[in-house]
């Protein structure tokens, strides 16, 4: 992509409704605009970043044999009635009525649907175990929309439900989820930590919330510091595995770690005083094991071995897709601008050209561009007529992780310089070392 062709609105002054770091930069950066409190539209550099965090939940849900799928956003209200929810739900839920006055709304989340969904498609135990997930946009009418993408009205969220013919089956599908979750955060540049979470009025002891560890969270949270040293890192897991994904589930959640609603000051106390801390987290996951309630409810029923119809035992696991873009930018920034892991970045790598026009400054980029992009890398070249310090502000700002800067000094003896964003090292080199150099960084 060419910078001169591209759309990337950046602002120079910080935008004084944004009170955090993340919403300012996303501001500031061209990747949001807001359209209504807690709606945003997804401008070219943020809609990058999202699809990019869409393709790692896709691919570390189907690793664990999870089922893409997509339901609608509009709901008919009669399957909420069924459930009793859509009393319940109050004024977050957003209530529409289509032109013959059916009652409709837009989906909080898609617990009834799949219910529905699987009583009519599955009939016997020997269907499950299943599990389907989707990638859909959510409305809760919030309260208080505020953080940008953090906490917004219409929001991006991967739902996954889990279907099995018992309690223990359903519960190795938790864990399986925790495994996948600790996984993809991982592949997204973070470290969220499971803690023990608030089952709300279903209670009961399954249920965790992934954190990230930030000053501007919106949960207080406490845990042993020991928690923050655990890595999935690159163990290979068979999912399939009871025992295996149970051991992780256990590796993980041992340790104290609890957000202020399931807080136990007694038992805190017994966490040796030098690892008690308390801090501020954002929640970017939560998985839940309900059981059967909403196959009570709506009759999700399978007919077991003996013949016998017994409800289906359910679990559901949600990761905010469009949240963590702002999470991330909490996780990973400096006073310059944001500082993009190489896993989501919205482009690999950028090239500054400081002096345009100049022939052979032009023809090194394009040759850079060409050789990165047959490395199947997307480069971004600021080919504008711009000062070098405008250029260099624009790719601090935007965060890529890594810069080629070509000028005419270095590239009279065929010189460019390689430039670290997260560390501001550089080094010079070869046009060829550079490009085999950053090719090799992704192809990790
Ligand atoms: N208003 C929101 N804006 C952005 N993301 C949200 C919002 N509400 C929930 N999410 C994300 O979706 C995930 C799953 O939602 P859920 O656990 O049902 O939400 P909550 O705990 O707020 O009721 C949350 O962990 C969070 O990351
Ligand atoms: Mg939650």
């Amino acid at each position: 992509m060419r910078l001169s062709r591209y759309f990337l609105p950046v602002l120079k002054e910080t935008p004084s409704e944004a009170q955090i770091v993340s919403h300012r930069l996303m501001l500031r950066a061209g990747m949001i605009r807001q359209a209504a409190a807690g709606i945003y539209s997804w401008l070219p550099l943020g809609y990058r970043v999202l699809r990019n965090i869409e393709r790692i939940v896709h691919e570390e849900q189907q690793r664990a044999g999870h089922i893409p799928m997509l339901m609608p956003t509009l709901q008919p209200a009669e399957l909420w009635q069924e459930s009793g929810r859509y009393d319940d739900y109050g004024k977050e839920m957003l209530r529409i009525s289509d032109r013959h006055g059916r009652d409709m709304l837009y989906g909080p989340t898609n617990e009834e649907m799949i219910t529905d969904i699987f009583r009519s498609g599955v009939s016997s135990y020997r269907e499950l175990p299943l599990t389907l997930y989707h990638i859909q946009w959510k409305f809760r009418d919030e309260v208080r929309p505020r953080f940008g993408v953090m906490r917004g009205r219409e929001f991006l969220m991967k739902d996954g439900y889990t279907f099995d013919t018992t309690k223990e089956g359903a519960l190795h599908a938790y864990n399986r989820h925790l495994v996948s979750y600790l996984r993809t955060y991982e592949r997204l540049g973070l470290k969220a930590i499971p803690m023990r979470a608030d089952g709300g009025p279903i209670g009961g002891d399954y249920t965790h919330e992934f954190l990230v560890l930030a000053e501007t969270g919106e949960s207080e949270v406490f845990y042993d510091s020991e928690v923050t040293d655990l890595t999935f890192g690159d163990r290979v897991i068979d999912y399939d595995d009871v025992d295996q994904c149970a051991a992780v589930l256990e590796e993980f959640t041992t340790r104290y770690a609890r957000t202020d609603e399931t807080h136990d000051e007694a038992i805190f106390a017994e966490v040796p005083e030098d690892r008690r801390r308390s801090a501020r987290g954002i929640e970017v996951g939560q998985i839940f094991y309900f059981g059967t309630k909403y196959s009570d409810a709506m009759g999700a029923t399978v007919t077991n071995a003996d013949g016998q119809a017994v409800p289906v035992h359910m679990g559901s696991h949600g990761i905010g897709v469009s949240r963590l873009v702002g999470a991330i930018i909490e996780a990973s920034h400096d006073d310059k601008g944001i500082v993009w892991p190489e896993g989501v970045t919205p482009f690999h790598v950028g090239i500054v050209n400081l002096r345009q026009g100049d022939a052979a400054c032009d023809t090194a980029c394009e040759g850079i561009e060409a050789a990165l992009e047959a490395h199947g890398l997307d480069p971004l070249y600021d080919d504008r007529e711009e000062r070098a310090g405008a250029k260099f502000a624009t790719m601090d700002l935007i965060g890529l992780p890594w810069r080629l800067t070509v000028g005419p000094r270095g590239i009279a003896n065929g010189l460019v310089e390689l430039t670290n964003r997260r560390t501001g090292e550089s080094e010079e080199m070869s046009v060829e070392d550079a490009v085999a150099r950053v090719a090799a960084i992704y192809a990790r």
